[in-house]
């Protein structure tokens, strides 16, 4: 465990909603910043560093009262759904300070169909699309077109709600489920049909405070189960960053043409936008489209980009929290970082849980073994969920990061245990140095 200094930066004591890897990561990062550190639940590893608190992070009233009972200064949110439900209005109603938007900029990542709309009225870039209420519209709108259509649920669908459909009868199919048989409940009430945008996808976060922005290294999600991107779309089974295909220019345009129109515009539409925006890209030759926007960070994604901004993050988050985000950042040391989820047992199908989980002790140097879906039980800690850990590893290189991450899991044992071997494979194909230094970006919305 690194030693922790002592703290002079604001929001000493802070409550992270939520208990995945995203949320351990927060939390340990935050409490290596020095800030004593709550959690609303957390999971089985988060309670060797901080307080778990036996509350759900859906309990938009249980949070509130939490966060007054123990007197936390800033509260960052894990998860999108308590977002959308509007957690983050409550808090701020109490006064309290929040990382992370109010419902209705949330909208962008609760309703594919504010976003898209969203995304045309302002000129963003993003895959042509039409909307439907009405299941048979749908499938006629369907049966028309030369080629399929990617199906998306309007609602949130615990990021199951996306069908990417090789033929038309599969997308056909995608839509009778969604808006007939209601397998996402009401989320699927409503779709929005898209064009499919061939390219690389990439995880590119921003931390808002409503005006100014700070812009972190992109970082790259491997969303498929098993190794060169085969099998089933999971939650995403590692991560890295940062990652080459934004290259400058891209990122240049990520900007110009994506960040800055839609921070712009959430303000001037009355919903500025506080947390962090994670834009889901897909790019092609060096152009870069929105494939979906969330209002949260990414989960594996945060494992590695809380490395790559050692000791400013309590900072950052409370500034983006009140409305103070930094004009100008120091120079960061030069850092990349790459996770490797461990799932668990038929993830992500027929996940098997409750089996024990031997090497969490064991501790090498620049890795941290975040918890995703783990619990203690009287004879050990055992997985819970689909995604048991993110093994996240630090380097000078890409190359080191990926070799310490996998030495580290080579100690981790449980029954079913699977991950993938090839994360940040990708990157090191395109650049096998890929030692340059990460950049962030700060700046400011001009009217
Ligand atoms: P989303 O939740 O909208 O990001 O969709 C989940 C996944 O489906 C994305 O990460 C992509 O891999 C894929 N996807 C979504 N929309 C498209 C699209 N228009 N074209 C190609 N792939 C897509
Ligand atoms: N890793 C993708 C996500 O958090 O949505």
């Amino acid at each position: 465990m690194k030693p922790r200094p002592e703290s002079t930066a604001p929001a000493a004591r802070v409550l992270v909603v939520g208990g995945g890897s995203r949320e351990h990561a927060i939390a340990h990062t935050l409490y290596v910043e020095g800030a004593t550190v709550f959690l609303a639940p957390g999971n089985a590893g988060t309670e060797t560093f901080a307080t778990n608190l036996p509350v759900s992070a859906n309990d938009l009233a249980a949070v509130v009262q939490a966060a007054k009972t123990h007197e936390i200064e800033l509260v960052i949110v894990g998860p999108e759904g308590p977002l959308v439900a509007g957690l983050a209005d409550d808090l701020r109603a109490h006064g309290i300070a929040t990382f992370g938007p109010s419902a209705a900029a949330a909208r962008l990542e609760g309703s594919k169909i504010f976003m898209k709309e969203f995304l045309a009225r302002h000129r963003i870039p993003t895959a042509g699309f039409a909307a439907f209420d009405d299941a048979q519209t749908a499938l006629n709108y369907l049966r028309a077109q030369d080629r399929p259509l990617v199906v998306k649920a309007d609602g949130l669908a615990a990021g199951k709600g996306v069908v990417v459909p090789k033929t038309t009868d599969e997308a056909c199919a995608a839509v009778v489920s969604f808006m007939r048989d209601r397998v996402h409940g009401e989320a699927g009430a409503r779709i929005v049909l898209e064009e499919f945008l061939p390219g690389e996808e990439a995880s590119f976060h921003v931390l808002c405070d409503g005006h100014r922005y700070v812009a972190l290294p992109a970082a790259q999600d491997h969303k498929r189960v098993r190794d060169f991107d085969e099998g089933p779309n999971t939650g995403g089974m590692g991560a890295y960053a940062p990652a080459p295909v934004v290259t400058e220019a891209v990122k240049a345009k990520v900007l110009e043409r994506i960040v800055e129109p839609t921070l712009r515009a959430m303000e001037s539409e009355g919903n500025p936008f506080r947390g962090v925006l994670f834009v889901g890209l897909m790019i092609d030759a060096e152009e870069p489209s929105v494939l979906e926007f969330n209002v949260r960070f990414g989960d594996p994604e945060t494992c590695v980009l809380m490395p790559i901004f050692q000791g400013h993050w309590r900072s950052l988050l409370f500034g983006a929290a009140t409305g103070q985000l930094p004009a100008e950042l120091p120079p960061q040391r030069c850092v990349h970082a790459l996770g490797v989820i461990l799932a668990a047992d038929g993830y992500p199908e027929n996940v098997v849980t409750g089996d024990l989980i031997d090497g969490l002790d064991a501790h090498e140097d620049h890795v941290v073994v975040h918890h995703a879906g783990t619990r203690r039980l009287p004879q050990g800690i055992a997985t819970s969920g689909g995604r048991v850990l993110c093994v996240a590893a630090e380097g000078g290189t890409l190359e080191e990061a990926r070799t310490r991450a996998y030495k580290r899991i080579e100690s981790l044992h449980f029954r079913g245990q699977h991950h993938r071997t090839d994360i940040g494979a990708r990157a090191q194909i395109k650049d096998p140095t890929n030692d340059q230094l990460p950049g962030h970006v700060t700046g400011q919305l001009q009217q």
